[in-house]
């Protein structure tokens, strides 16, 4: 069929032509969304985690532009080793003040355009990033230099303000896992001094990252489990695999053939990036209109060629070859389930647990594998197991 006409979108952080089985998320976050409209008060922050490609970052842009439209201060930043989390934070809110200038009396802003300005100017003082030139810095609330506190003080003006205007503020950061463990700290501190207020001020705080997020957070600080509400992103079940597939093409006036859908969605195992991967190869290679087994056969093997080059080969090329052997028994071992780190060293013909453990951190800070708790071991890729059985 057509290339031009191609509804499905494989990738990283683009918009699926259908985002399916999300409903009950943003069934919440419009709970959210109309408790700070209607009663300008705030709800717990949000930690959204899950593995690679399971559409953390859509979800993150839904959100925002859930909002966006109506008149909310909304900021989002991608936590990277490169920036300080509080510099990309300040300029994502300088995009954030200057749309709600254009939008909201400039008398109700004067305060918090102060005490950003205060802010930002602290965190990075070149001046390169801040609101207008016309605004005074108001010094003492938010500019101490701490983090923690200055963001603390940052969150709670910006919540006021969004009451008084009968908005909310909204928070996003994506890639949270990669923020420092000082970084998290401060973070972890702002947010439970915004919650002790008698009425919670409507600013929404929402994290994405890798399964390892939570026990980061809670190393953090100790009280970082009950401080967020956490919403674990997986794969699609059945039913949205089904209609990721399906609602996309029907506005082409194109069909699925029975056995061709149940195919393609054993092809997809409901992970989201490979249900984009192979509707848009199957569609690629289908005459159309009606998509046939065959069509599933040829798309998904290219499907999976594009899996294999842009998420797992170049995740094995950078393992040491004692890190595979690792990833490898794990993948014998367990397959696409935890492995037990004393079974893996049993298995590896090791003597002590601790001999793993080299390895083991290695890939751990390569984002390769996670621990989804103490003792065990996983893989942060969905089919990455079958992968690496498949390498001699
Ligand atoms: N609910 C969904 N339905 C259909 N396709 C989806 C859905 N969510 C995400 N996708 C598709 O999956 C792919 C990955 O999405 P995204 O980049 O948001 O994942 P991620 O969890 O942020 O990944 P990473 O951990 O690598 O940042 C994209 O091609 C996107 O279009
Ligand atoms: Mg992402």
């Amino acid at each position: 069929m057509d290339p031009v006409d191609n509804p499905f979108r494989p990738g990283a952080g683009r918009r699926p032509p259908v985002l399916a089985g999300r409903e009950p998320v943003l069934q919440a976050f419009m709970v959210i969304r109309r408790r700070a409209e209607e009663l300008g008060e705030g709800e717990r922050a949000w930690v959204l985690n899950g593995l690679l490609g399971v559409g953390k970052t859509v979800l993150l842009n839904e959100l925002m532009s859930q909002v966006s439209d109506r008149g909310w201060i909304t900021a989002k930043v991608e936590a990277t080793a490169r920036t300080p989390l509080a510099v990309a934070l300040a300029h994502a809110l300088v995009r954030g003040m200057r749309t709600a200038t254009g939008r909201h009396p400039e008398s109700t802003l004067r305060r918090v355009l102060g005490v950003f300005k205060a802010f930002s100017l602290r965190v990075d003082p070149t001046g390169a990033f801040t609101v207008g030139a016309a605004i005074e810095p108001i010094p003492g609330v938010a500019d101490s230099g701490r983090f923690g506190d200055d963001l603390a003080a940052l969150f709670e003006v910006l919540g006021e303000t969004s009451r008084e205007l009968g908005v909310g503020t909204l928070v996003l950061v994506d890639e949270l896992q990669e923020a420092t463990a000082e970084e998290l700290t401060a973070l972890n501190t702002a947010i439970h001094q915004l919650g002790q207020h008698d009425a919670p001020l409507p600013l929404t705080f929402v994290g994405a990252g890798l399964p390892s997020l939570p026990a980061q957070l809670a190393e953090a600080t100790s009280y970082a489990e009950r401080l967020y509400d956490y919403r674990p992103i997986g794969l699609l079940d059945e039913a949205a695999s089904r209609s990721a597939l399906t609602d996309p093409v029907r506005g082409h006036g194109v069909r699925w053939d029975d056995d061709a859908l149940s195919q393609a969605l054993t092809v997809a195992a409901g992970y989201p990036y490979f249900l984009q991967a192979v509707g848009k190869h199957m569609w690629d290679v289908s005459a159309g209109p009606d998509i046939t087994l065959e069509d599933v056969e040829v798309g998904g093997a290219a499907a999976r060629r594009e899996v294999d080059d842009g998420l797992y080969r170049s995740r094995w090329e950078r393992a040491t070859p004692a890190q595979r052997d690792l990833l490898r028994a794990m993948a014998e071992l367990a397959a696409d389930q935890p492995a037990s780190v004393s079974e893996l060293t049993t298995a590896m013909g090791k003597r002590r647990v601790s001999d793993l453990s080299v390895s083991r951190n290695e890939l751990l800070k390569k984002g390769l594998v996670y621990a989804p708790e103490r003792g065990l071991l996983a893989f942060t890729v969905p089919g990455m197991h079958t992968f690496v059985r498949e390498q001699h």
